[in-house]
């Protein structure tokens, strides 16, 4: 069954052919199953779902014209081939995303296609993956293995170095201060992890060496590159030290240690996807700092067990793994951090100036009882200055975008919908105590054409 691009590769394969359409489409579709032969039964892929439901669609090319020995199982109003089927062989093609939560049906139609047309078995579950991971992590690295964790207080690497700390029986978890965090946030993930998950976490602060290297860099990839390479730098540093110390302990007799061979990373699929660049039409979206940012001679060799799960699988094994609802929870934060959220250089002055903001826009969220419902919030420093009236003066400062969007894979989303009071209060505290922000906005786009972050 091709997606979207995979139905027009089956199409084109099959003497089909695909033009750009006369209107890209780009969000909700209705589509109409398509009625078939004298008893108008409709596809197996489709019975039972009704005349007509909703999908999502990204496309700017469609198929114009249906390949030999193909039929057309529903179309959307744009869209008269929007979902075809080959008459003999079991070939599908869906123009429309069935793998996005915007698809409400989506997971049906995936789930028939993989159970009854190629009749597939549902042997995969949560807890035989954690079971083989652990088995996986321990034959790779051995007993004593020695794995660095690369944490940062989210969901994924806290859940990759649970299971790193389940399977191994040595190991050390290092999160990098990189001088772009959330306000306060190294102290906070030092006493979840610490407290709640007894994970042995070391904190290196290395910001004066982030932030020189970012300074004056504006574009987005540059910085995701800056900040993926000198995480590498600074892991690797970290386990020489790992490494000298326990030279010397065993001079003065202790056991042999093994060497730090391994970096484990919560790298998830979207991740991969979204920095893979494909030869052809298929674009780099943006090399997710954890992937596109690795060294080329890098010594550590990376573990990254969440590589194949989505963001909400992630947090299932976390629940099974019993690591606190809170931290569970947590909205995402991206490795890069406050630097792709400053759309110009970043400086202690901006990253402090973003940090108070970020805070009372997420205090004020949490105050409001509205952070489990929101997938993620945050804020963004925009580079442009607005003049502004406070008091009897004139002021000519930045403006704050604020961004909180609903998603379940964070493949697409969709911008949150506040009580206006929320964003009153929101606005009123940001230009009140933030010096240097006269301006608030609410981005009100959706993931596509947007994406989550700014940059
Ligand atoms: P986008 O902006 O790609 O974001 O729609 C989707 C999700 O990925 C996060 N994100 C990143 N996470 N390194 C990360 O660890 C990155 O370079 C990166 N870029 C985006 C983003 O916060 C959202 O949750």
């Amino acid at each position: 069954m091709g997606i979207c691009y995979g139905l027009q590769e089956i199409a084109l394969n099959h003497k089909g052919t695909v033009s750009q359409c006369d209107h890209r489409e780009y969000g909700f579709a209705s589509l109409e199953p398509t009625k078939q032969g004298p008893d108008g039964k409709v596809d197996a892929l489709f019975d039972g779902l009704g005349d007509e439901f909703q999908v999502w669609m990204s496309h700017g090319d469609q198929l114009s014209t249906l390949p030999p020995s193909f039929h057309v199982i529903g179309k959307t109003d744009t869209a008269p081939f929007a979902a075809i089927a080959h008459d003999s062989k079991p070939l599908y093609g869906i123009q429309f995303h069935a793998e996005v939560t915007h698809s409400p049906l989506g997971k049906e139609i995936i789930g028939r296609f993989v159970l009854k047309i190629c009749a597939c078995q549902k042997n995969w579950t949560m807890e035989e993956f954690i079971g083989k991971e652990i088995k996986r992590i321990r034959d790779i690295c051995g007993e004593k293995g020695r794995v660095i964790g690369a944490v940062s207080g989210g969901v994924d690497s806290t859940v990759a170095a649970k299971l790193m700390h389940d399977g191994l029986t040595v190991n050390v978890s290092i999160m990098v201060d990189n001088g772009v965090l959330r306000l306060n946030e190294a102290a906070q993930v030092n006493e979840m992890l610490r407290k709640d998950l007894g994970v042995n976490l070391t904190i290196v602060d290395a910001s004066e060496l982030f932030l020189s290297r970012l300074a004056g860099v504006e574009d987005p990839e540059q910085k995701r590159k800056i900040i993926g390479n000198t995480f590498i730098n600074i892991f690797e540093e970290e386990a020489t030290k790992i490494e000298k110390l326990a030279e010397e302990e065993e001079k003065k007799g202790a056991a042999a240690k093994g060497r730090v061979e391994w970096l484990l990373q919560g790298t998830l699929y979207p991740d991969v996807i979204e920095s893979i660049s494909f030869k052809g039409p298929s674009a780099t979206i943006k090399t997710h700092h954890n992937v596109g940012g690795l060294l080329k001679d890098m010594k550590l060799k990376l573990i990254e067990p969440l590589r194949e799960l989505f963001k909400d699988e992630v947090r299932a094994l976390g629940r099974l793994l019993s690591i606190p609802a809170p931290l569970v929870q947590r909205h995402p934060f991206p490795g890069p951090g406050l630097a792709i959220r400053i759309l110009g250089p970043v400086t202690r002055e901006q990253v402090k100036i973003l940090q108070l903001a970020d805070k009372i826009f997420i205090d004020e969220i949490r105050n409001a009882g509205l952070y489990d419902q929101i997938a993620q919030a945050f804020a963004v420093l925009l580079p442009v200055r607005a003049v502004g009236v406070m008091g009897d003066k004139r002021t000519y400062e930045q403006v704050i975008a604020l961004r909180a969007v609903e998603s379940q894979d964070f493949m697409t989303a969709d911008w949150y919908v506040f009580p206006p009071e929320v964003l009153r209060r929101v606005s009123s505290r940001i230009t009140n105590e933030v010096a240097g922000i006269n301006r608030v906005t609410y981005d009100i786009s959706s993931k596509p054409p947007a994406t989550v972050e700014w940059l």
